[in-house]
């Protein structure tokens, strides 16, 4: 049986899980238009970097088959829209962009108009098997970092929920266990949108590997006894050398493994990786609604009119990595080199 996906194709339609609605329920949202897929990116009906990325391909692929009986230049004209459309939803996570480009390159390479939407369609198509494909590749090479026994701590959702199916981190952590290994996953909440606590949570349960949640405040204290082996997390966007962002709180986390001993891991997709940023410091950081931290449940919890700072993510130097997962293999350390030579293996 296929696991369901999180984002997919169907019947000229994007299907997605709406994620905002878990774990209370799971709702199936069915999209028509670029611009459908645009409001489902930025209110985080779906997220995680690799999810958006398809996600935007497939809404790029419903513009073109709107588009397809144009003239060539109208054609063109109203893909560059959508995709400038889609572009404008997030900024950090790179796949969006990385997908986006893909497909308009295809575009340019294609004369006429219908024969580019089907094009555009079958490669956006294709990029839902792929990514599924390149998560169960890095799981494989990530699986022999984590230890045959112990705690394992993590951020956020990097699940299937993140990506089309199986996930980065969690990917890593579900074929850890299944290859054998004895894990018990501590699960950090993930304030302000609380991914770890609402969809992470859901998904270890659904797998049956034990999780235990903390709010995000107590990941110190469990490191300092003893109950954490090693700590893996995603990535939204990982600089050419290694300065990886990824959603706020992993730069604390990374400090307090260092101080810890405790090895730290990112598991991310070659596609997640900026070539064209020498640093950490050029990442763009999406800064969203001071409502996700002044609200809880849609409550609001902070008085009135106070000051908010909301980063959604933050950078993580590589100095305080100890390898970057991809699903060619392995960058240990992550440097400039190792990333390089990773890169090289692929056709990128
Ligand atoms: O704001 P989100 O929920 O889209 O942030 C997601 C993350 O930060 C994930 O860790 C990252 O995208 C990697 S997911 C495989």
């Amino acid at each position: 049986m296929t696991e369901q996906r999180t984002v997919w194709w169907e019947d000229g339609r994007v299907r997605m899980i709406d994620q905002t609605r878990l774990p209370a329920e799971t709702v199936i949202l069915d999209l028509r238009t670029d611009a459908e897929v645009a409001e489902a990116i930025t209110s985080m009906r779906v997220r995680g970097a690799p999810a958006i990325g398809v996600a935007a391909a497939l809404g790029l692929a419903l513009a073109a088959q709107a588009a397809a009986a144009e003239p060539r230049d109208r054609f063109q004209e109203r893909l560059a829209a959508a995709a400038e459309r889609l572009r404008r939803t997030r900024p950090t996570a790179v796949n969006l962009f990385w997908a986006i480009d893909r497909l308009l390159r295809l575009a340019s390479d294609e004369p006429e108009p219908a024969a580019a939407a089907e094009r555009l369609t079958a490669e956006a198509r294709a990029m839902v098997e792929e990514d599924v494909r390149v998560n169960q590749a890095m799981g494989r090479h990530g699986a022999e970092l984590l230890p045959a026994q112990g705690g394992i701590l993590t951020h956020c959702n990097t699940g299937s929920l993140a990506t089309v199916g199986f996930g980065t981190a969690l990917g890593v952590v579900r074929a850890a266990v299944a290859a054998g290994k004895a894990l018990h996953v501590f699960v950090d909440e993930t304030r302000p949108r609380l991914q770890g606590m609402k969809l992470t949570a859901w998904e270890l349960q659904r797998d049956g590997i034990p999780a235990t949640v903390i709010t995000d405040n107590m990941a110190g204290w469990v490191m300092r006894q003893g109950r954490v082996q090693a700590v893996i997390v995603g990535a939204d966007r990982i600089a050419a050398n290694g300065d990886t962002a990824n959603k706020i709180g992993t730069y604390g986390l990374a400090v307090l493994a260092r101080s810890h001993q405790i090895p730290f891991f990112v598991a991310a997709p070659l596609s997640t990786i900026d070539f064209a940023l020498l640093d950490g410091s050029a990442i763009p950081i999406e800064e969203r609604s001071p409502d996700e931290v002044t609200h809880v449940g849609g409550v609001r919890v902070a008085p009135e009119g106070v000051d908010v700072f909301n980063p959604a993510f933050d950078v993580t130097p590589a100095e305080l990595i100890s390898a970057i997962v991809t699903e060619v293999g392995v960058a240990q350390p992550p440097t400039r080199d190792t990333l390089a030579r990773l890169a090289k293996q692929t056709d990128r």
